[in-house]
Parts: structure tokens; C-alpha cells; sequence
């Protein structure tokens, strides 16, 4: 997709879009659209090196960039990661809160910590996010875009603590349309189906299995990360200002089947660790 034969280029000049878990997958597929369109980007995640080599790409599309480690699990990194953007780029317009962690496990070998660990990068981490950058978005009246998933509106087997999480995630994400929405704080989620090369798709279905995906989704192909970016971009732009409270998928119509071909897909990737060892 081009975005910039649809969107102007100029829509996003002068603002400054922070995106958790930026480093990679679906979030740096969403930083690009967004610098692509002319904003300036900060990232943050847990390793620099990652960063560094996000950063280094999204500068080749005119971005300036904040890429500053912080896990978004620690409140105090994830505060000076928001002080040091705001101090080179200028207050917050659009937070995405992409950061997340998962894996497949039946329920009956998740530990205790391995639960709480992803609600804390997911749910928690949503809530750091959301609540660090609060009053640099209630300055620009910026708006906040969390990264949702499919298993938070349909259960999937293997997904208790992912599914928890982000449905979490989807309740913060209307609580703060609520009250956020009298500071001109607009909220939103975005709901990714399958994602071709991304983290995501690689800890959830086995290499090869995505023939049989694309021919399960309703438009027929897989997602690519343009199709979350250009949303996102949608919901961030003024075209979307009456817009806040909604869980929006950019699924190509997967979550109208519910969960069943991804627990198939799941279950047979579960099979096949398990035979191998
Ligand atoms: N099955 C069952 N439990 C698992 C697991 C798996 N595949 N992977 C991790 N866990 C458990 C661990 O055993 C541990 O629990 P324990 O202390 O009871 O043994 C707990 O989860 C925490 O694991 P740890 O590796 O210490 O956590 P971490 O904070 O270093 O890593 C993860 C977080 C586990 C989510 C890791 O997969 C990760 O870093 N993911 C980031 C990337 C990612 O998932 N991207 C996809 C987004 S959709």
C-alpha cells in the first residue's frame, strides 16, 4: 500500500508519536506508517542494540528519533523515556501501546509467573504506558492507540494469559475514553489478524502454516504491517476525531470466524514441540 498517494505526507508534522515495543514487528510496521506521514518517533523496549537499528531505519524516512530503553514493565524507565522525547521532540501527540510477550502453553503448565508475566508486559505495561505519558497527551490533546489482539474477544485454547491480558487491555482503553475524553484525549484499540514476518505470527503458528492461514481469512491473504500502520494513522488523524471507545480490527474479517482456525493452528504448533522434544 502506498500510504502516501492516500494520506498527505504532511499529516503528522510536528507531532511526536511514542510507540512501546517499537523496536520490531507490528509496532515498528505502525512507526514507519506514522513516519512516513511526517511524524517524529520515539521507541522504546528492552534492548538499545534493537532500538539503535529501528531508529537508524526510521531516520531514513525523514523521522527524527528517541529510541531509549526502558522495559514497559519498569514505571520509572518508561517516565524517562517520556521526559527525554518530550525534551528532543516536543510533548506526546499519539501514544501506541504496542509492547507485548507471549508463547503457547496449555493452562495446566502455565505457571502462576508465567501468567502474571505477560498480563504485566501486556495489561500492566498498557497502564504504565497510558498513565506515564498522561499529562504531555492532556497538553497536545494527543490520543492513545493500544495494540489489541483477537484472543480478547474470543477465547483461544493455549491463550489464557494473552487473552486475559488484552482483553484488559480493551476495558482500560474504554475506561480512559471516558475519563480522558473531557481533556480532548481520544482512546482506541487496534486489533491485528495475522501478520506476515512478525514475532506475533512466529509464536503462534509453525513456519509453513501460512497458506493455510490466508486461505481461512475472508479477504484471502495474510496482514502486512502497513495494514495496522494505515489504520492506526486513520485513528490518530483528525478524520477519526469523533472517534474514541472502539476496538478496530485490521483482520481482513478473521475474527468473524472466531477462534477456532487459530486454535487448530495453535494446537498443531503445541503437537509439534511436543514431538520434537
Ligand atoms: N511456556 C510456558 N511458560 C513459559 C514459556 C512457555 N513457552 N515461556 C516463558 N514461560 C514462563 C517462564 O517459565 C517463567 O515462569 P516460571 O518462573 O514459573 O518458570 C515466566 O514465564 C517468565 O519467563 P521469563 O523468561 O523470565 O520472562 P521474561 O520477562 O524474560 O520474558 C516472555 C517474557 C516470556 C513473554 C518472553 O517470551 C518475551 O520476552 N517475549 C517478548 C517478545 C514477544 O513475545 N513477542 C510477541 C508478541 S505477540
Amino acid at each position: 500500500m502506498n500510504l502516501e498517494d492516500i494520506f498527505a505526507t504532511t499529516l503528522f508534522d510536528g507531532q511526536t508519536v511514542f510507540i512501546t515495543g517499537g523496536g520490531s514487528g507490528i509496532n515498528l510496521g505502525v512507526a514507519q506508517c506514522f513516519a512516513r506521514l511526517g511524524a517524529n518517533i520515539a521507541i522504546c523496549g528492552r534492548t538499545q542494540s534493537k532500538l539503535n537499528d529501528a531508529a537508524a531505519m526510521l531516520e531514513t524516512l525523514g523521522a527524527e528519533v528517541v529510541a531509549q530503553a526502558a522495559d514497559v514493565r519498569d514505571m520509572d524507565a518508561l517516565a524517562e523515556a517520556m521526559a527525554t522525547t518530550e525534551s528532543q521532540l516536543g510533548p506526546i501527540n499519539v501514544l501506541v501501546a504496542g509492547a507485548a510477550g507471549n508463547f503457547t502453553a496449555p493452562t495446566e503448565k502455565l505457571s502462576s509467573n508465567g501468567f502474571r508475566t505477560v498480563i504485566d508486559i501486556d495489561l500492566v505495561g498498557a497502564f504504565n504506558a497510558a498513565r506515564a505519558a498522561f499529562e504531555q497527551l492532556r497538553q497536545t490533546r494527543g490520543c492513545l492507540i493500544f495494540i489489541s489482539a483477537g484472543q480478547a474477544q474470543a477465547p483461544f485454547e493455549f491463550q489464557a494469559h494473552a487473552g486475559a491480558a488484552k482483553a484488559g487491555v480493551d476495558n482500560l482503553m474504554k475506561t480512559l475514553a471516558l475519563e480522558w475524553g473531557p481533556y480532548g484525549i481520544r482512546a482506541n484499540s487496534v486489533l491485528p489478524g495475522w501478520i506476515a514476518d512478525t514475532e506475533g505470527l512466529k509464536r503462534l503458528a509453525p513456519p509453513g502454516s501460512e497458506h493455510r492461514i490466508a486461505d481461512e481469512v475472508p479477504i484471502r491473504r495474510m496482514g502486512d504491517t502497513t495494514d495496522v500502520g494505515a489504520l492506526a494513522c486513520f485513528l490518530a488523524s483528525p478524520l477519526a476525531g469523533y472517534v474514541t471507545g472502539n476496538v478496530v480490527a485490521a483482520d481482513g474479517g478473521m475474527m468473524l470466524r472466531g477462534s477456532g482456525i487459530w486454535t487448530q493452528v495453535i494446537g498443531a504448533m503445541l503437537a509439534e514441540t511436543d514431538a520434537s522434544g
